[in-house]
């Protein structure tokens, strides 16, 4: 019951207050594929401008896997991290060479292309194709470790971590509830002060930012 409660109340929020982002309206998994891949170290303010400029210069996979490297990187530009570039231009390459040109549609098929690793399988598996898999970044984390009152940082704590996400999701809406944990953890559930009385699932939450700074380091007073 409480878990039904929980994922109402995190979509009834979702619905409300997310931010109107260009990669929430669209269905086409490699616009969300890129948005992905560019999320991965930048912020969404960042990312937007950039995203645009590279959909329109290569708006489908075909295109990407066509173009030259020194056009990615110089489409990239400004990004930082052109690993991410060098990877996605890779697995498009490697999307239209060897898998019909259609990106895979599972988690599991995913994760064998160059650039997606356990959080962006999951991101990109559960937006464009629904499938029910949890998606942990840092933020995503933070969220769980605070709202199941979880102190350890070790490895071990990871898993914990991930199994409680997956626990977590909704069956139905998954690629909103991921989004929508993300979205907590940017706007609401931050690192530092954290604004927990506009959280939607305060009344559910464990530490309610007690724990204002899960995953600090020793600290030595200043
Ligand atoms: N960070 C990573 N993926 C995101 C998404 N889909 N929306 C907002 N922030 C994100």
């Amino acid at each position: 019951a409480e878990l039904h409660q929980f994922r109402r109340l995190l979509l009834d929020w979702f619905d409300a207050h997310a931010r109107d982002l260009p990669w929430r309206r669209t269905d086409d998994p490699y616009a969300i594929w890129v948005s992905e891949i560019m999320l991965q170290q930048t912020r969404v303010n960042a990312v937007l401008d950039h995203y645009a400029r590279f959909l329109s210069r290569f708006p489908t996979i075909a295109a990407l896997a066509m173009a030259e490297e020194p056009e990615v990187l110089a489409v990239w530009s400004g990004l930082g991290y052109y690993r991410r570039a060098r990877m996605l231009h890779k697995a498009a390459k490697a999307v239209v060479n060897d898998l019909g040109g259609k990106l895979p549609e599972t988690a599991d098929l995913l994760r064998r292309l160059p650039g997606i690793g356990e959080y962006t399988k999951a991101a990109i598996a559960s937006i464009a194709f629904s499938e029910p898999i949890a998606a942990v970044d840092g933020n995503v984390e933070r969220v769980v470790m605070r709202l199941t009152g979880s102190e350890a940082t070790n490895g071990s704590q990871d898993r914990a971590v991930r199994e409680t996400a997956q626990a977590l999701l909704d069956q139905n809406r998954p690629g909103d509830f991921n989004q929508a944990m993300m979205e907590l953890g940017a706007t609401l559930c931050l690192p530092k002060n954290p604004l927990c009385l506009e959280c939607p699932v305060q009344g559910l939450c464990r530490t309610r930012g007690e724990h204002p700074t899960v995953k600090r380091p020793k600290m030595r007073s200043k």
